[in-house]
């Protein structure tokens, strides 16, 4: 008698999934037995063939090649199949009293610069001046004082810090909110600019005819005792690339007006800069633990 091939690959996909069993950590043995499943039942949904499979490892391991400290090309490969907005999601209890998150992206840096309220995170980095400003507060309006503000950015020329050879620390800063849970701080308006697209992750997009641009934003991460640590971003309003942000970070409620002001008009801490500047406001409510 033959046998019918779908018992054959079920059979196969079965004798996968029982040979985690053993496994001792039980969350490991539900993850990993998940993923078998899931990866089996892909190849036989597209019938892959072993040429495909074989362009799928290839891709793997150029992504494995290009990756250093400074460029991660799994988490580029993540964020634009949207797994990590989706992993932000199922880890979100999507309470509308607490600001949401989005993506972390691949440049955040552990040690940043400190500022004082009201500082400079641009350190050196080009672009239009921007004063952001908010409070810190718990989901019943309590002030956070001393919660701690990480904020990374983009320059004018859409290059992380990082992303330049040079080693210096630029377009990011930490700060802390003070007794009342209020902070301020001078950054550079938020340009569009792509995701690094020079490496597997630039070709997939390619092939797939879809664009590297992330829409124009300013990352915050932010922590304090007792507190659920937020990772998020603020976008621009009005931005042309909200709609079709590579790595699907978009959230309406993070976007905000980034009021511009002529050359010459007060800043909120009292000087007159020589060019525009813009200003915007971002007030985060975060979660108890
Ligand atoms: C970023 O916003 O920095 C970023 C996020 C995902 C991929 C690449 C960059
Ligand atoms: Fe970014």
């Amino acid at each position: 008698m033959t046998e019918m091939p779908e018992t054959t690959e079920q059979e196969l996909t079965d004798q996968v999934v029982a040979s985690f069993d053993t496994a001792k950590d039980e969350r490991f043995r539900d993850v990993m037995q998940a993923l078998v499943r899931h990866a089996h039942a892909f190849v036989r949904e597209t019938r892959l063939t072993e040429a495909e499979w074989g362009a799928a490892i290839e891709f793997l391991t150029a992504s494995g090649h290009i990756t250093t400290d400074t460029r991660q090309e799994f988490v580029l490969l993540s964020d634009v199949l949207g797994i990590s907005m989706l992993t932000v999601a199922v880890n979100e209890p999507g309470l509308a009293e607490s600001t949401e998150s989005t993506v972390l992206g691949p440049f955040f840096v552990q040690d940043s610069p400190e500022i004082e309220l009201g500082g400079d995170i641009a350190g050196g980095a080009k672009g239009e001046p921007s004063w952001v400003d908010g409070t810190v507060t718990d989901t019943d309006g309590n002030p956070v004082p001393g919660a701690r503000i990480e904020v990374w950015e983009a320059d004018d020329d859409g290059m992380y810090d990082v992303q330049y050879d040079d080693g210096a620390l630029a377009g990011r800063a930490h700060l802390f909110a003070d007794a009342e849970g209020g902070y301020r701080f001078w950054a550079l308006t938020p340009t569009p600019y792509p995701i690094p697209d020079d490496g597997p992750v630039g070709l997939l997009l390619q092939h797939a005819g879809r664009s590297p641009m992330r829409a124009s934003h300013l990352h915050f991460k932010v922590t304090a005792p007792g507190f659920h640590p937020l990772i998020t971003h603020i976008f621009v309003a009005g931005d042309p690339g909200l709609d079709s942000d590579s790595v699907f970070g978009v959230k309406k409620s993070l976007i905000r007006p980034f009021d511009r002001h002529r050359a010459g008009t007060p800043t909120p801490d009292s000087r007159r800069l020589e060019g525009s500047w813009t200003s915007a406001g971002f007030d985060i409510v975060l979660r108890k633990k």
